[in-house]
């Protein structure tokens, strides 16, 4: 099998990559290692970015979004019973989010590659990039029901989008590469209930006993997080603890409610920080998690999947235009740039609102502290909201 462009992994990253080659007249085929209801329903990130609410309407991949998305002004903060509300459209010149989970964008973007695009084989697993760095890359794949028979997808450019287990990374040189990397001493909780969400806008809260947030997924489906020690496992919690503990951080001085319902779904996520080292070898690229992680606060994980592959068909584009690699060359140093912006904006968000495990007294008042700020300072809140909201795509 022969394409121009071998994308490995149909997450956000792999998916929106095709869309975009797919509109720019550039053929590609997706690799994609497990089957489709699995990549439908697996349950991560719920918040877009503007830049990326504006892409995926650029692409026609826009409509049921438009429709069933919920657009967010703001967001609360917590802390001390407390609640702060952050303004994003007063303090950012109109920008706004939209929650609209991550499983619906795969479920929209299948449909139209199914329908209007090349191929896209499930339970087809990439086992290695060879030729990263010749003129004509291959991705070895199995495809299931195939075994014993590997195949081969001859290629003038790979992508590797197969998230932060992927094969693609591996095929760089381990001489050029660098990685850095935090683990925290914690993770998330995650619970789906069905019950209409107690607030209308997404709740940070910061406590003594951890960090706790209110999310959604629908106007009936509330999506809540507990801060729990590294290696909780889910089945730990009994639902009415876990309601118990949400309603504890969650408390405020004037009487709000949490409201409970049915828990359909738990599961705990581990937080780290993790960023590879170029992005780029050869004809080679990574894209989204299989290049860097961010801890879940503050959402940026999808959103910087969708900043990379913007950039990549942007370059590419531009070299079928001008027979310029100008900006191919400039991958990895451009993507790199907004990584480590939202690194920085994660790590802030984790850090003002988790306890660690040794927290000192002297920390616990400089996290208040920090909150405060936030609270009366328009320049602070002004920071938060632009980082919130998204960096802009280069
Ligand atoms: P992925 O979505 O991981 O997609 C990679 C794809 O590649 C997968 O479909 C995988 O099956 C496939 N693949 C892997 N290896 C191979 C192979 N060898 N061959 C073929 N296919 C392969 N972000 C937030 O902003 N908020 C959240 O609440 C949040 N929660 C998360 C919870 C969990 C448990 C995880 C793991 C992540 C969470 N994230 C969250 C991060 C966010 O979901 C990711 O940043 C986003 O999915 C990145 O998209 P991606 O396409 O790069 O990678
Ligand atoms: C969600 C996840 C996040 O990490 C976040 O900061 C906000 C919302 C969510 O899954 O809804």
């Amino acid at each position: 099998m022969r394409t121009t462009v071998g994308i490995i992994g149909a997450g956000p990253a792999g998916l929106l990559l095709a869309r975009l080659l797919h509109n720019a007249g550039i053929d590609s085929v997706v690799l994609e290692g497990r089957d489709r209801a699995y990549v439908e329903q697996r349950q991560r990130a719920g918040i877009l970015e503007q830049g990326t609410v504006d892409v995926l309407r650029a692409a026609g991949a826009g409509e049921r979004m438009d429709r069933e998305g919920l657009r967010h002004d703001g967001i609360e903060l917590r802390h001390d019973r407390k609640r702060h509300r952050v303004d994003f459209p007063a303090l950012t010149g109109g920008r706004s989010v939209m929650v609209y989970a991550q499983t619906e964008v795969c479920k929209d973007l299948i449909a139209l590659q199914l329908k209007e695009g090349g191929p896209l084989l499930f339970g087809a697993e990439a086992l290695a990039v060879e030729g990263a760095d010749t003129d004509s890359p291959r991705v070895r794949f199995r495809q299931e029901g195939h075994e014993g028979n590997d195949d081969v997808l001859e290629c003038d450019y790979v992508v590797g989008c197969d998230g932060s287990w992927g094969v693609a990374r591996k095929a760089i040189p381990a001489e050029l590469v660098q990685v850095f990397e935090r683990t925290y001493p914690f993770g998330w909780l995650g619970i789906l209930a069905d019950v209409a969400p107690s607030h209308d806008e997404l709740v940070y809260a910061r406590h003594d006993r951890g960090f706790a947030l209110l999310s959604m997924r629908s106007p009936s489906v509330s999506r809540l997080y507990l801060q729990v020690p590294e290696g909780t496992d889910a089945e730990e919690w009994s639902d009415d603890e876990i309601w118990a503990e949400l309603e504890r951080r969650f408390e405020t001085a004037d009487g709000w409610r949490l409201e409970r319902g049915p828990i359909t779904q738990k599961s705990v996520t581990p937080m780290r920080s993790y960023v590879h080292e170029p992005m780029r070898h050869g004809r080679l690229f990574l894209a989204g998690d299989a290049a860097h992680i961010v801890p879940p606060t503050g959402a940026k994980g999808l959103n910087l999947a969708v900043g990379d592959v913007v950039t990549f068909a942007k370059a590419l584009t531009h070299q079928k235009d001008t027979g310029s690699a100008e900006l191919l060359d400039a991958y990895s140093e451009t993507c790199l740039r907004r990584v480590w912006q939202a690194e920085r904006f994660s790590y802030d968000m984790t850090t003002l609102l988790h306890r660690a495990p040794d927290a000192t007294p002297f920390e616990d008042r400089l996290q208040v502290a920090r909150l405060e700020r936030l609270a009366t300072s328009t320049a602070a809140e002004t920071d938060l909201a632009e980082g919130y909201t998204g960096f802009p795509f280069e």
